[in-house]
């Protein structure tokens, strides 16, 4: 565990970056540090690895001073990631991915070999290793940086805004790629962001500074976003915290109904005995599916049987029950052109469909469980 103590630190012009920062950094989880430009995101992680020294309070890793410790061997210990990589321009990219194990003194073959098992840990093809940094996007470059950082095995990864110089797409598949590694090898990473959506969808615990290096609150995502600490917090949050806090919410306790889910083949006899179940739930249209049970589109009930599958509603973005928070349930209900959202299993066929209303209910019922949660403990 990293511990951050009463640190604070002040330039020689006078400028506080950081004042009495406290932060307990749990091992082999992610923790972001997020807040507006210059509150002093850099500055703390910077203290964590001794490239900028505290002007006050003590910094802890497994309870020992990191003053007390050789800065090399600290160091070694730590991979540090920045925008835009920092790659070494001159060297290939396996061999900037080799670059800590050669000072370590490993032969170059090893070096190459680790370097090469990291581009396949990171996502990138192996016909890249003998180019350029140059020849490469800047989503791949960003891949090496990570690669690089993790070539020495290092127990603690360091993150300075990795991502923000991609695309949001390839912005989105680094941040999965990340949240994959750190899964698999269960690293401790703290990741420094400006953006409050890549904190919240990376962090284990998000620390929010605000300008003057203050913690303004300390808490799980979850958490952020249903108690924000105050007003500052709670304007960075954003307008719409209540819709993505719904993403905390599985959609594994919403009732759906199957009564409306009728396959290509049902005759009108058997569709006319299931009227009274169908009449129940109030379900304005039938959900059309093909024998396999995949969702085909929205019939009206007076159009079918004899419902071309070409002239359905189209049925949008269906949720994976279970395994999709109730905030993709609600958006699938929301696009949907019958405010019904549909609900289909890890193969793709349908489970069953619900309501903007039953959607509503699961929600409040969310909320109400989470308060009991909360004052229970
Ligand atoms: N060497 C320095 N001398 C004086 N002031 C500095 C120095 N480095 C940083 N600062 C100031 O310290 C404050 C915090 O800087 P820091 O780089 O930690 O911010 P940041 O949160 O990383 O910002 P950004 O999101 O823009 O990267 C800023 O006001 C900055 O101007
Ligand atoms: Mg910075």
């Amino acid at each position: 565990m990293i511990r951050i103590d009463s640190v604070t630190k002040r330039y020689p012009d006078g400028t506080v970056a950081v004042d009495r920062l406290s932060l307990e950094i749990p091992d082999r989880s992610i923790t972001v540090l997020v807040g507006p430009s210059g509150c002093g995101k850099t500055t703390t992680l910077r203290m964590i690895n001794r490239m900028i020294e505290p002007s006050e309070g003590t910094i802890l890793i497994d309870g020992v001073d990191i003053q007390k410790q050789p800065v090399n061997t600290l160091r070694r210990g730590m991979g540090y990631v920045i925008q835009n990589a920092g790659l070494f321009q001159h060297r290939t990219i396996v061999d900037n991915i080799a670059t800590v194990p050669r000072l370590l003194g490993w032969s170059k073959d090893r070096a190459r070999g680790r370097a090469r098992e990291l581009m396949t840990r990171v996502g990138l093809d192996a016909s890249l290793a003998s180019r350029y940094p140059y020849q490469l996007s800047g989503g791949q470059q960003q891949r090496v940086g990570v690669a690089r950082a993790l070539a020495a095995d290092p127990p603690v990864l360091l993150m300075d805004e990795p991502f923000s110089a991609v695309d949001p797409i390839v912005r989105k598949g680094l941040q999965e790629e990340l949240l994959r590694i750190q899964e698999e090898l269960g690293k401790t990473i703290v990741f420094v962001t400006h953006d409050i959506d890549e904190a919240i969808r990376l962090g284990t615990m998000v620390a929010v500074m605000r300008t003057g290096g203050h913690l303004a609150q300390y808490a799980p995502p979850a958490e952020l976003l249903s108690s924000p600490a105050d007003a500052f917090v709670e304007d960075f949050l954003g307008a719409d915290r209540g819709i993505r806090r719904l993403s905390f919410f599985t959609s594994a306790g919403l009732e759906l109904t199957t009564a409306p889910v009728v396959a290509l083949d049902t005759t009108a006899r058997q569709l006319a005995a299931r009227e009274a179940e169908i009449a129940e739930v109030a379900a304005p249209h039938l959900l059309v599916t093909d024998l396999d049970g995949k969702p085909l589109g929205w019939c009206a009930p007076e159009d079918f049987p004899g419902a071309e599958p070409g002239r359905l509603l189209s049925f949008g973005r269906p949720f994976e029950f279970g395994k999709d928070s109730l905030r993709a349930a609600l958006d699938c209900a929301v696009l949907s052109p019958t405010g019904w959202a549909v609900a289909v299993d890890a193969e793709g066929r349908a489970v069953g469909v619900a309501s903007q209303e039953t959607i509503g209910e699961a929600i409040r019922a969310a909320h109400a469980e989470r308060r009991k949660a909360d004052v229970a403990g």
